[in-house]
């Protein structure tokens, strides 16, 4: 199956090949065949199965969103209104939405996590994350990680999230990193752990994420997001794909960072909604790191999966050029999952890459109803995504 894809006004790839203005792209069988400029497409529109003339619209990869906690039910709407009256966040508020996950049943966590990748869609995301971590316990881990794999490839084992309330703080991490991580690790591919004051702190971290490197898993670290910690420098030393939120940075971290390959993953919804500083990622690009932009949607402090709103952010609040913010949208949020183009349009694994617009490549589209992708920021809150394709197919619009 071959379409033809033409009235591009602006073609952003993330490659060398940069923006191509009045652009064409050839997806053949889910994967990019060609991308260039109209007047050199080499496929003449009768000689594809179909052809979609967007009208003069901008088109980008797909947003590769490379952390959300999708898998949980309940709601602490409560808990937000009281931190915008002056409460400080806390890691504890995570034991509520466990209540209501450990009790939601497999139906009702399937359904959630199909209405919140259908929003993802609505929004340009194409390459969801997710982590488990509101079940703690093995049983509600184990299905939250079963529910997770049935719709994401990126599935993170989050059971170091919190110690449940009235739990031996040893007890439980010995269950995470024995029975539960035995239970959970067939149907993940990743192991975090929140390694912050009031979680899990330096040595109770890299238990876990020995454990998971030994269960064969990748490794990921929440780290930095309410003060200077260890978090940065246990993730770069052990070799993680990524340390997210990284707000709190030294010098240190931030040289850690730029001569490693973890990628420093900005979470500025999340920032937003818990009133921390901003992640400093102008400082971190500056510096030479890697740097990704994802969603956090959970219902603990970023209650949003809108890729859109944390580009515009980026831009508007810490300094990233749209270029640089479209970049660790997409690449960015691909290096994060190890999903990256690694030569052919293709990823470490031989698949077709993720968040770039190359032959090889998925076809990730990201349609925008705009000719311009600067609107992303200069129209910021405006409804953009007019369609959006993963693997050739269109999900919205
Ligand atoms: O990434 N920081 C830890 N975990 C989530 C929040 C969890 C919650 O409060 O529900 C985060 O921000």
């Amino acid at each position: 199956m071959r379409t033809l894809f033409t009235g591009i006004s602006e073609l952003r790839t993330v490659s060398v090949a940069g923006t191509i203005p009045e652009a064409a792209l050839v997806v053949s069988d889910g994967t990019i065949e060609w991308v260039g400029a109209a007047h050199d497409c080499p496929v003449a529109a009768d000689a594809a199965d179909s052809v979609v003339d967007l009208g003069g619209r901008a088109v980008l990869p797909g947003w590769v969103d490379s952390h959300t906690h999708m898998v949980f039910d309940g709601d602490r709407g409560a808990e937000f209104e009281a931190r915008m009256a002056g409460q400080d966040y806390a890691a504890g508020g995570i034991a509520v939405t466990m209540e209501a996950t450990r009790s939601a049943g497999r139906e009702r966590l399937e359904a959630l996590v199909r209405e919140r990748i259908a929003a993802g869609h609505a929004g340009g995301t194409t390459t969801f994350e997710t982590k488990t971590g509101y079940g703690l316990n093995t049983e509600s881990e184990l299905l939250a990680a079963e529910v997770a794999a049935q719709y994401v490839d990126d599935v993170t084992f989050l059971g170091a999230h919190l110690v449940p309330p009235g739990a031996d703080a040893e007890a439980y991490l010995a269950e995470v990193v024995g029975p539960m991580l035995d239970a959970v690790a067939a149907h993940a591919q990743w192991i975090d752990v929140f390694c912050e004051r009031g979680a899990f702190d330096q040595q109770q971290s890299r238990r876990v994420l020995e454990a998971g490197r030994e269960a064969g898993l990748g490794l990921r670290v929440h780290g930095n997001q309410l003060g200077q910690g260890p978090g940065v420098a246990l993730a770069v030393e052990l070799g993680a794909a990524s340390v997210d939120h990284v707000n709190y940075l030294s010098d240190a971290d931030i040289a850690a960072l730029a001569g490693s390959d973890t990628v420093a993953t900005l979470l500025p919804a999340c920032d937003l909604s818990t009133r921390q500083p901003l992640a400093p990622g102008r400082q971190l690009l500056d510096a030479g790191a890697t740097v990704a932009i994802a969603s956090n949607l959970n219902p603990g402090t970023s209650y949003t999966s809108s890729m859109n709103f944390c580009v515009a952010t980026a831009v508007l609040q810490q300094h990233l050029t749209l270029d640089e913010a479209i970049a660790a949208a997409t690449t960015g949020g691909a290096k994060a999952l190890r999903r990256h183009d690694a030569g052919d349009g293709r990823d470490p694994q031989g698949r077709p890459a993720k968040g770039t617009l190359v032959a090889g490549a998925s076809a990730d589209l990201h349609v925008l109803d705009t000719a311009n992708a600067i609107d992303l920021a200069y129209r910021p809150g405006m409804p953009l995504t007019y369609q959006t394709y993963v693997a050739g197919k269109r999900v919205y619009g």
